[in-house]
């Protein structure tokens, strides 16, 4: 895995985050609670990343304090036409009811409010109980509940939706035997491990893992889906 070397030379060449993501990111850092928000080089990938996809709808599980659901807005926005804008959404879901409160002013705050609903809950509990269909689902929640939110994320995405699964490599120790990584960590490696592992098998997927951020899932799911067919 490349150190942080990406991510500092991107801080030193990319400026793509306009003042309220700045802040967030400002505040972030500062804050006692160090919220965890994308990392710059992450971020700068998934601007990219929507530039060409153009989503009109997208789920997100881990909120935080918005700062990924108004990057992706911006960009969204940025790439969509007037009669596409009407339709933009994006769904997000934050466990932590102090976090969703913060948010949901920053939201405000970047003039994103109509676009973005912030759903204060659990993404497993969400994710299983909601319909519809996205164009994008971005997880960044906890890593441990991947594998149980694979066959709502897979339902939930249309054919030829984006998937985007954040902190996939957890520091480099994905590859590390999971009896052997130390306790604490062991269960997270196994249950990561059993998540890319059924992505990787997917043949519904076209799949990538890149070391951007702490190391991401970007996937496809193709049409032709032995899914539609079950
Ligand atoms: C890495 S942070 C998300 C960062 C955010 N996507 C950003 O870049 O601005 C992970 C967030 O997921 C939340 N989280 C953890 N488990 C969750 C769950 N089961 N459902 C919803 N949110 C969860 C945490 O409270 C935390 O705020």
């Amino acid at each position: 895995m490349l150190p942080d070397i990406m991510n500092e030379y991107t801080e030193t060449i990319l400026d793509f985050e306009d003042d309220v993501l700045k802040d967030i990111r400002r505040l972030s850092a500062r804050d006692m609670d160090n919220v965890p928000i994308l990392r710059k080089d992450a971020a700068a990938l998934l601007s990219v990343l929507v530039t060409m996809h153009k989503p009109l709808k997208i789920l997100e599980a881990g909120t935080a304090v918005g700062y990924s659901a108004i990057l992706l807005a911006r960009f969204c926005l940025e790439a969509l036409s007037d009669e596409e804008k009407k339709e933009f959404r994006i769904d997000t879901v934050e466990l932590s009811e102090e976090r969703t409160l913060v948010a949901l002013k920053n939201i405000e705050r970047a003039g994103l409010s109509s676009y973005i609903r912030v759903i204060n809950g659990d993404a497993v509990e969400v994710f299983n109980c909601i319909g519809g269909q996205y164009d994008m689902v971005f997880v960044d929640s906890s890593k441990g509940h991947y594998i149980e939110m694979y066959d709502d994320m897979k339902r939930l995405l249309k054919t030829g939706g984006l998937l985007v699964c954040d902190d996939v490599i957890f520091y480099g120790k994905i590859n590390d035997d999971p009896k052997e990584a130390p306790h604490k960590h062991r269960t997270i490696v196994g249950r990561l491990r059993a998540f890319l592992d059924k992505l990787a098998a997917d043949k519904d997927f076209v799949t990538s893992l890149i070391d951007t951020g702490d190391g991401m899932a970007i996937a496809v799911k193709k049409g032709n889906l032995s899914y539609d067919n079950e």
